[in-house]
């Protein structure tokens, strides 16, 4: 190989259309400070138009270009292929199913989204009043390392109980709900986290922090989950105490 070309080898099909899945080899002359998305685009442009894979924004914002780069989930866009070496392997991201290529379907990650109703839903006070949580409150100190997540689906596809439980609805579903859990403008907070707190939720993970380690955005979605944890024990401690100070048998 000359000197300035890296060897991409490339997880091709796998989709409904092209079943086959299978590797194929292109060789690219490569320019300084070109990411693992410029080489994708170039090898589309000059060898190989039907090589299928997806991304938007270019720059760390959309979070659609995410795939795995020598086994490890990144976004194409802001890896350089500098640190990379002369042999690059390009596969779609795990634990999603294969729409062609490299590009995967997100539809699981979503209906997960769904499933722990990743969206606000404000108090009668917050909707007749503009709410304000103080940046310098305890509530905005929790929920402010968990909020610029963009649902690239690159913890997702590094969560290892995510390939053991299809169910699970893994670290970014999990993440976003803890913000709300957090947010006293959030009208559903307990009952969103009784709808979590189940072996197909927050106990279903087991604090490797391998989401943790992938996040290109810094945020810790172990964490996020480790505050689920402490809040679900200590309402079911309060629930506990309440009703021994009722006099009823816990449960009854
Ligand atoms: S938590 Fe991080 S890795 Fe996971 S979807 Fe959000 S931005 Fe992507
Ligand atoms: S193309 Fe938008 S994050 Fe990479």
């Amino acid at each position: 190989m000359a000197a300035g070309e890296i060897r991409f080898r490339v997880r091709r099909g796998g989709g409904a259309d092209d079943p086959e899945a299978r590797y194929q080899t292109y060789t690219l002359r490569v320019r300084p400070r070109m990411t693992v998305l410029d080489a994708l685009v170039a090898i589309q442009n000059g060898q190989d138009p039907s090589l299928g894979y997806r991304y938007s924004c270019r720059v760390g914002m959309c979070g659609t270009c995410a795939l795995q780069v020598n086994g490890r989930p990144r976004w194409a866009c802001r890896t350089r292929l500098q640190a990379l070496g002369e042999r690059v392997t390009l596969e779609p991201l795990t634990n999603f199913p294969v729409l062609r290529d490299l590009a995967v379907d997100m539809t699981p990650f979503f209906d997960k989204m769904k499933r722990a109703r990743a969206w606000a839903e404000p108090t009668g006070a917050a909707s007749s009043e503009p709410a304000r949580i103080p940046p310098e409150s305890r509530e905005r100190g929790r929920i402010e390392p968990h909020i610029e997540c963009i649902t690239c689906g690159i913890c997702y596809s590094a969560c290892s109980m995510v390939g053991h439980d299809p169910a699970f609805l893994g670290p970014a579903a999990l993440n976003r709900a803890y913000t709300l859990v957090c947010d006293s403008r959030d009208e559903i907070g307990p009952n969103r986290l009784a709808n979590l707190a189940d072996e197909h939720g927050i106990w279903r993970c087991h604090s490797q922090f391998n989401c943790t380690e992938a996040c290109p955005k810094g945020i810790s979605p172990t964490a996020a989950i480790q505050g689920l944890k402490r809040r679900a024990v200590a309402d079911g401690a309060k629930s506990f105490v309440g009703s021994i100070l009722r006099g009823r048998a816990p449960g009854a």
